[in-house]
């Protein structure tokens, strides 16, 4: 049974924002808790996706876990190594093998270096290799990105968007990825480059045993390249277990109304899935005790709001309903 690579325990990441025109004159604060007690764990060459509406705290545990950004509180373990107190030197060696790929397309890519030199460059940022060898392992990250060697010549700016994803992808391979984050992949990208990533990054996997935090607005991306998927909403994890499971028999209300919109959306194919434009803009100001997804819950408005999901001492917790489904409602969808 492959052993976890990643483990999540209570990760929490706040931020203090000014806020108002004022702001510098009044110190009028904004507080969020954009990653707010959250814990899971990720086997190896294994891919969790995780999902959730603009802002809910998708890309702060991806920043977090890789250490990027210094967590609140919480731990993180890598290869059963905590890194969230670990000194900087070792955390920077360690961060070889857990890159992130981020959304923009030119991440990375320094437009003043060509394709060859920044792949150089990633091979050799933990690594001593002769010429020879660095030149053999760039071609094969080439090769393992399906692109052709006359690539290496130019600069990024002479690339599409699904050369340069390839490029970014070669890149966190060229450092020594064994568990890569990734951030909105294919959002930058025009439709029909989107499933050619999707199976090279599935590829890649099968290849190596890549070990994937796949973070994605796009639940039929996430539903084909997952094995387990996390449902977040306002900073926590509300729902998670197998992708099949998630997408065919949710149990929280919000991750219900998330797949059935994708159903809408397969049906009309002009509607998007919920992102914030939906049900307008929603904020870490609303509940901050009790259930957060109360206000807008179909559940919870159907059972007459009962107290418990708005009570500050009942924030329901993950429950562990069998087979690895874990939900935190206290009405779950039968
Ligand atoms: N450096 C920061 N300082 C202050 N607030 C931040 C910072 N980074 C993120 N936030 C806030 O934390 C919340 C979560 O942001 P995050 O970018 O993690 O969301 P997300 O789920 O990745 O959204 P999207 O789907 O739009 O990428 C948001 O309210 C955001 O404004
Ligand atoms: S705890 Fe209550 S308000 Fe929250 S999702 Fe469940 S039913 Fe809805
Ligand atoms: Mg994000």
């Amino acid at each position: 049974m492959p052993k976890s690579l990643l483990e999540v325990f209570d990760l929490k990441k706040h931020f203090t924002q000014r806020r108002g025109l004022f702001s510098s004159l009044t110190a009028e604060e904004r507080f969020i808790p954009a990653v707010d007690g959250v814990s899971f764990y990720l086997k190896e060459n294994e891919t969790v996706g995780l999902v959730g509406e603009s802002g809910c705290g998708k890309t702060t545990i991806g920043r977090t876990i890789l250490g990027l950004t210094r967590a609140t509180s919480g731990k993180v373990l890598f290869d059963r190594k905590d890194i969230t107190c670990m000194p900087a030197e070792e955390l920077r060696l360690l961060r070889s093998q857990m890159q992130m790929i981020f959304q923009d397309l030119d991440a990375g890519l320094n437009p003043k270096m060509r394709i060859r030199e920044i792949l150089k460059e990633a091979i050799t940022v933990h690594h001593r290799f002769s010429d020879a060898e660095v030149e053999r392992k760039t071609r094969e990250l080439l090769d393992q990105v399906n692109l052709k060697s006359n690539k290496l010549s130019q600069f990024p700016h002479e690339l599409s968007g699904g050369e340069k994803r390839r490029i970014g992808i070669a890149r966190v391979l060229g450092v020594g990825a064994r568990f890569i984050v990734a951030d909105e992949p294919t959002s930058a990208l025009d439709v029909s480059i989107q499933a050619q990533v999707v199976n090279l990054l599935r590829d890649l996997q099968q290849q190596l045993g890549l070990t994937f935090l796949f973070i994605s607005h796009d639940l039929q991306v996430v539903e084909l390249v997952s094995h387990k998927v996390a449902v977040m909403y306002l900073g926590k994890i509300v729902e998670m277990g197998l992708a099949e499971r998630i997408a065919s028999k949710a149990s929280h209300p919000y991750t219900h109304i998330l797949w059935s919109s994708l159903v809408e959306k397969q049906n009309r194919e002009a509607v998007q899935a919920p992102t914030t434009g939906a049900w307008g803009v929603h904020d870490f100001e609303r509940p901050l005790h009790g259930c957060r997804f109360a206000p807008r819950c179909p559940v919870y408005h159907a059972q007459g709001r009962p107290a418990i999901c708005t009570d500050p001492a009942s924030e329901p917790e993950l429950r562990d309903l069998g087979d690895g489904h874990y939900v935190a409602c206290h009405f779950p969808l039968g």
